[in-house]
């Protein structure tokens, strides 16, 4: 504490405590300088079931006060869902080639010589393309969302990469042929994190392929969606994250879901239920997701997750027809997500979008012009409102969860 107020008042000189530049888009992550506290070794955990964790507050209680504290705190958010929560997502492997040919990408990744992995990624190109290379939508398992016709589509097969069948499934999967099998690992959703980073790098290796890798969106529903939000938060390369219907595990919170089950008898998914069901998450998680009374300990929550992502465009999607996603909850969470866009001044590249009821993972018409200013705002460069901030239910937004102040963080 004592070492960043010194810093602070010396400061006329520096913008800040920390010094973080701002994000290029142009790295996975935004380079950290050592002056970018990480966590105390033995971090004492709070319980806090009731209210949403501060994310303008360091684990050591500094605040966040600019847009150059922001990105250490994010740096410290990463790290904290990696350690609780997601497991590690490993960095781009010392052995890393790729071929394209045929509108395939082939990629190698290994550890040594004798330890690689290869996968296979289709790329379909844009319908329509103008002068320059396509944007391009890497969608999970299948394509569940409207594609603008200039953009590309990918489709990555999870499963491949970290097999999400049931309890059963930890440790299988390409992912796992490389790096292992222990408890620090990765969960499944990390894993496909790690998979679309590699797309990027190969992308980035590849400008005959015709896709620019600053223009690239992820999307997947429900499991997959979680997936997507996490992609989105672990790579700052990525211009667009479309979590569809993703509920508990991705826009919803732990906290609010763990509220609707507890205290208002609505039955949806909770961590408590999410770690029985299937690998999405780390083993780590477990810790917290013991029984209705741990969750409060674990120091993020996905509005982070959420935040993450911010500057970048996210829009998330949600349908009122299925109370397991979370309605309710996903609303809570998002609003306060909200928060960490409107304190880096960007509060309308986020949009949230719940109607229904209508089937799981399809899209209803009502909401194919809200992803297209999306597509259009944040693959196409094009100057439209992506103002969108919306739901059919008659939830409304409960402040208890966010008793913390935003700050203006680009003033
Ligand atoms: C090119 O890819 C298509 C579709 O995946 C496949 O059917 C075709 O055999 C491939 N052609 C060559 C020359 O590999
Ligand atoms: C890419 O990988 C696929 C699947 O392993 C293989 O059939 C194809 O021949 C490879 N293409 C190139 C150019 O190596
Ligand atoms: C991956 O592809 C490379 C290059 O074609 C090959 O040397 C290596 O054996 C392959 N690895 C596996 C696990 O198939
Ligand atoms: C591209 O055209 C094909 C064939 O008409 C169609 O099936 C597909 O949905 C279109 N994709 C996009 C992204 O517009
Ligand atoms: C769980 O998934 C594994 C593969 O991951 C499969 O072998 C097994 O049959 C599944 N078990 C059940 C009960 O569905
Ligand atoms: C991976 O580790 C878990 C325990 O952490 C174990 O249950 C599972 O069987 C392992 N999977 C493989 C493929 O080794
Ligand atoms: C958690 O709360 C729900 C709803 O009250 C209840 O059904 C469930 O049994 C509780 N779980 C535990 C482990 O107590
Ligand atoms: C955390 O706080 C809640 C609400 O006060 C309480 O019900 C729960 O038992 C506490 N959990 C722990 C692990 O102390
Ligand atoms: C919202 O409240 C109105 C008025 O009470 C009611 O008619 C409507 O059915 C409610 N909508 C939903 C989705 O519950």
């Amino acid at each position: 504490m004592r070492t960043f107020l010194a810093l602070a008042v010396a400061g006329a000189a520096i913008a800040s405590a920390y010094g973080t530049p701002k994000p290029s888009y142009g790295n996975e992550y935004s380079p950290v300088p050592a002056s970018c506290s990480h966590l105390p070794p033995h971090q004492r955990l709070i319980n806090q079931t009731y209210v949403l964790p501060d994310p303008f507050h360091f684990i050591n209680g500094h605040p966040v006060r600019n847009e150059a504290d922001w990105y250490c705190r994010a740096a410290q958010i990463r790290e904290l869902f990696q350690k609780y929560e997601l497991g590690y997502k490993p960095a781009k492997p010392p052995i890393f080639s790729s071929t394209y040919s045929n509108n395939t990408l082939n990629i190698t990744a290994g550890l040594s010589k004798s330890k690689t992995i290869n996968f296979s990624i289709p790329i379909k190109p844009a319908n329509v393309t103008s002068n320059g290379a396509s944007p391009a939508v890497i969608a999970y398992n299948g394509v569940s969302v409207p594609i603008t016709a200039q953009a590309a589509t990918i489709v990555l097969n999870v499963d491949q990469i970290a097999l999400q069948d049931n309890s059963s499934s930890r440790g299988i999967g390409l992912f796992y042929d490389l790096y292992g099998n222990d408890t620090t690992r990765a969960g499944a959703l990390m894993a496909w994190a790690w998979a679309v980073s590699r797309i990027l790098d190969a992308l980035e290796a590849h400008p005959e392929a015709g896709i620019n890798p600053r223009k690239v969106a992820v999307t997947g529903c429900s499991r997959n969606g979680k997936g997507a939000m996490v992609a989105g938060a672990f790579d700052e390369r990525i211009a667009l994250t479309i979590p569809q219907e993703s509920g508990s595990g991705g826009d919803a919170c732990w906290r609010t879901s763990r509220d609707m089950l507890v205290n208002q008898n609505l039955a949806t998914q909770t961590a408590q239920e999410i770690v029985t069901e299937n690998v999405w998450f780390s083993e780590s998680f477990d810790y917290f997701a013991r029984d209705n009374y741990t969750v409060g300990l674990l120091p993020v929550d996905h509005h982070e997750l959420a935040g993450l992502v911010a500057p970048r465009g996210l829009y998330s999607t949600n349908n009122v027809g299925f109370l397991w996603l979370g309605d309710w909850s996903t609303l809570e969470c998002m609003t306060a997500a909200n928060t960490i866009f409107q304190a880096l001044g960007v509060a309308d590249h986020q949009g949230f979008s719940q109607d229904g009821p209508h089937n799981h993972c399809s899209f209803p018409p009502d909401q194919e012009a809200e992803i297209a200013a999306f597509y259009n705002r944040f693959l196409l460069d094009e100057a439209v409102s992506t103002d969108v901030f919306r739901t059919v239910d008659n939830w409304t937004f409960d402040p208890k969860w966010t008793p913390w102040a935003v700050p203006d963080l680009v003033a």
